[in-house]
């Protein structure tokens, strides 16, 4: 492709010389698992994620299912989930023991709300777990108001949002934890996987640290039955180096997507923006009632783009016996329609131009 949807490698290569720098003095002190770079990035995590608490593990899945799982909620508790997020939020809550509960998002934020999860609320529902779309934040005042109305637990995934904010206040800050990715790809992606769970409270915290190391606080002492999913330390030391650039790189993932919104016309439905929200387009993602072809005119032109995602997760097979009979109309629309354009750290400002103009030609 001549504009290709991502480009790791070349996302990565500013920081080329800072993190062989790093990789080398990391290589001769020959310390891998739960060191002074795990504790490091820890710190500075929940700092930019406004928490006291961060701790690593090892990728966004086991951040969500040890969040879920330090709640201590009752078997089967059920849990509300957006019916349009990618598949690992919803297996999160069926690896905690968990009932997962679909609610529909809103057709134009793509991202749950407080309505949205009062239509599928009952007397068994004991936490929300939503997920901050594409890199834009929930509406949060309405669904924490309702989340203490009724004592529901809200843990957020913030896969796709570091940084994002919403009325001033950083994704990962609201609920009473929240899961984040770092995977390659994502705003702040490692070098291989990796995932985190930050929060304000010392004692869900101190669980996840035990679920993320074998159950053990202490060295060949097992508190409880845990996972081995950390951090490992060359990924935090990388991503140490990189979240010093998180905010530059999502202003001009901001920039690329104020282009496309000045350069697209109207057959496009754009991701809306709100007042109260400063987001972060982990993925740029519109909509067209022709997307394959769509998709198709721009790969025929060079152009390289994903759909996020082309099956709804009440449609997967792995998911077939959870949700069979219900039926989630906005969010087979969503899926139906949406394609993401390429807007990341590596796209230029010319690239993206040229990307909108070639869409205002299709189908002309
Ligand atoms: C919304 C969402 N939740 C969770 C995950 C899981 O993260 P990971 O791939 O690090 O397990 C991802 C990304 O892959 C995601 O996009």
């Amino acid at each position: 492709m001549r504009i290709p949807y991502e480009n790791i490698a070349l996302v990565n290569a500013p920081y080329r010389k800072a993190l062989t720098e790093k990789f080398d003095a990391l290589l001769e002190r020959g310390w891998f698992i739960l060191g002074d770079e795990v504790t490091g990035f820890e710190q500075a995590f929940a700092h930019y994620t406004g928490n006291v608490y961060c701790t690593g593990v090892g990728n966004g899945l086991d951040a969500l299912i040890f969040s879920l799982l330090a709640l201590k909620l009752p078997a089967g508790s059920e849990v509300i989930v957006p019916s349009n997020t990618y598949i690992a939020t919803i297996l999160a809550v069926i690896h905690a023991g968990l009932v997962p509960v679909l609610a529909e998002p809103d057709p134009s934020t793509y991202n749950l709300t407080a309505e949205g999860i009062e239509n599928v609320r009952t007397s068994k529902t004991r936490a929300v777990l939503l997920a901050h779309l594409y890199g834009k934040c929930c509406s949060m005042t309405a669904i924490m108001a309702l989340a203490e109305r009724y004592g529901l637990a809200v843990i957020e995934d913030c896969a796709q949002s570091h940084g994002a904010m919403y009325k001033g206040q950083p994704a990962g800050s609201f609920g009473t934890a929240a899961a984040f990715s770092f995977y390659p790809t994502k705003n702040l992606g490692a070098l291989g996987d990796g995932g985190a769970v930050v929060t304000n409270d010392p004692a869900l915290d101190q669980h996840v640290r035990l679920l993320r190391n074998y159950g053990s606080g202490k060295k060949y002492h097992n508190q409880i039955p845990g996972w081995n999913s950390r951090l490992d330390e060359i990924q935090a030391a990388f991503l140490q180096i990189k979240l010093q650039s998180l905010n530059e790189m999502n202003r001009h993932k901001q920039e690329l997507a104020a282009i496309y919104r000045a350069g697209l016309n109207s057959s496009f439905i754009l991701p809306v923006e709100e007042p109260d929200h400063s987001d972060v387009y982990h993925i740029f993602a519109i909509r067209h009632p022709d997307r394959d072809k769509l998709r198709a005119y721009l790969a025929e032109n060079g152009i390289g783009t994903e759909v996020h995602y082309p099956v709804p997760p009440h449609r997967q097979q792995a998911l077939a016996a959870y949700f069979t009979g219900q039926e989630f109309p906005v969010s087979e629309e969503i899926h139906r329609t949406v394609l993401s354009l390429p807007c990341s750290a590596a796209h230029t400002q010319e690239q993206v131009r040229e990307v909108a103009e070639l869409m205002n030609r299709f189908g002309k």
